[in-house]
């Protein structure tokens, strides 16, 4: 699609959102200019997702679920909580302790977990949640306040990790927005994609289509980044292509070891769209997998709408397993969001209904949890275990490490 034609498909912004983009732009802008006229596109995308008061993170919008501008699989279905509530059940039932969930959206899935445990009689002592905005942090309070006592009054929010954590770890589509490198191939020389600003941008504010005075730069590749880019070229079983854009995500790792570092037994459960590194930096994936969403419409162009949309890269797998394999945990099982739910038992929850009005609803979720063309196949669930030796009930229908 050309830049011209994707523009004219997206609905134009709004007035209030149009003034919202204005001031993230501005802020883009004089970060620019302080830069020296290129700012490297991890440093955009953490300003534009994560600025604080302004970041599309930060800020008020209403950003997950069918009114905001994508939907994420415990927003598709409470199917997806109770599995989920189903797997913490076996490893808690073995090792005790709490659940810890990161970056906890709109809190449905805190809420359908709670509720799902509840009923099976395993509820956790404590159920704790660290996010990083402050806006989404209100809206989880919000809805977890809503909950009968037995089950709010076990949720808090941390600002940090805690210490010497038992029990399980969770991480929803979070891994997907930690801002990443950019990075392009080009005559045997690796370049870092950037972004500068057009003469007089700062000025002009933001047209009604989105777009807010950036364009993108390439400069050399920095010795750290040059390094990594070659690396990852001689582990993959072809070479790449000439012009080849990707991206790599280096705070994945300092992420990984963090949350691993926290776990002193249970299980890690990272939940994303993903693949293994040689299937992610495959020589077709000419133009990487980055991508933006903005009500409900997906694209490639992160340099409009600065603030109103979501910014987001496909997480290699890869280097979450060498992560927790360096921070000492077992790798415990890598498939398909849909082998996931199969395996915690989906279908059970679906038998157990007797109204079948509200099983056909459920059927129709259920779908698009698990197509292969809809949600089941793209995302994936990586499990990083410490001290909990038992298959995980998550991974006994599909081993997809040797992908690894
Ligand atoms: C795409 S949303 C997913 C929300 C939710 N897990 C869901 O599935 O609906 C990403 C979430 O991760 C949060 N986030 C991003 N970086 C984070 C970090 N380093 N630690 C904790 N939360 C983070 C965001 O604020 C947001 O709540």
């Amino acid at each position: 699609m050309t830049a011209s034609a994707l523009h004219s498909t997206l609905p134009p912004l709004g007035e209030e959102q149009r003034r919202h983009a204005a001031k993230v732009a501005a802020l883009l802008h004089a970060e620019i200019a302080r830069h020296g006229g290129w700012l490297s596109f991890e440093k955009f995308m953490e300003l534009a997702l994560y600025a604080p008061g302004l970041g599309y993170y930060s800020a008020g919008a209403v950003k997950i679920g069918a009114a905001g501008d994508f939907v994420t699989a415990p927003e598709v279905s409470d199917l997806f909580s109770r599995c989920m509530a189903l797997q913490c059940a076996q490893v808690l039932g073995e090792t005790g302790g709490d659940i810890l969930e990161l970056g906890a959206g709109t809190g449905r899935m805190a809420a359908g977990i709670l509720a799902e445990l509840h009923q099976q009689g395993q509820l956790p002592q404590r159920y704790l949640i660290v996010e990083v905005s402050a806006d989404l942090a209100a809206r989880q309070r919000q809805r977890i306040a809503h909950l009968p006592a037995i089950l709010r009054e076990r949720v808090s929010w941390l600002t940090q990790l805690p210490v010497a954590f038992t029990g399980v770890v969770l991480a929803n589509e979070v891994a997907d927005a930690l801002p990443c490198r950019r990075v392009r191939l080009r005559a045997g020389q690796w370049q870092e994609l950037g972004v500068s600003s057009v003469a007089a941008a700062t000025a002009a504010g933001v047209a009604p289509d989105g777009s807010a005075g950036f364009i993108e730069c390439a400069r050399a590749a920095d010795a750290q980044l040059r390094e990594s880019c070659e690396a990852l070229e001689h582990e993959l079983p072809q070479p790449l292509p000439d012009d080849y854009e990707t991206e790599l995500c280096p705070r994945l790792t300092p992420w990984i070891a963090a949350l691993c570092g926290a776990l002193a037994r249970g299980a890690i459960l990272v939940c994303d769209y993903g693949l293994p590194r040689r299937h992610y930096y495959h020589p077709q994936r000419v133009r990487g997998t980055l991508v933006c969403h903005y009500r409900q419409r997906v694209h490639t162009d992160p340099y409009i709408n600065p603030g109103v949309q979501d910014i987001t890269a496909w997480v290699d797998f890869t280097r979450v397993a060498e992560a927790g394999d360096a921070a000492g945990m077992a790798v415990a099982g890598f498939v398909t969001q849909a082998a996931f739910l199969l395996g915690v038992g989906l279908p059970r929850l679906m038998e157990q209904l007797t109204d079948t009005v509200r099983r056909l609803q459920l059927a129709g979720e259920a779908r698009r949890l698990l197509m292969p063309g809809e949600m089941g196949e793209a995302f994936k669930v990586m499990a990083l275990t410490r001290g909990f030796d038992t298959p995980l009930l998550g991974t006994t229908q599909q081993d997809l490490r040797h992908l690894l």
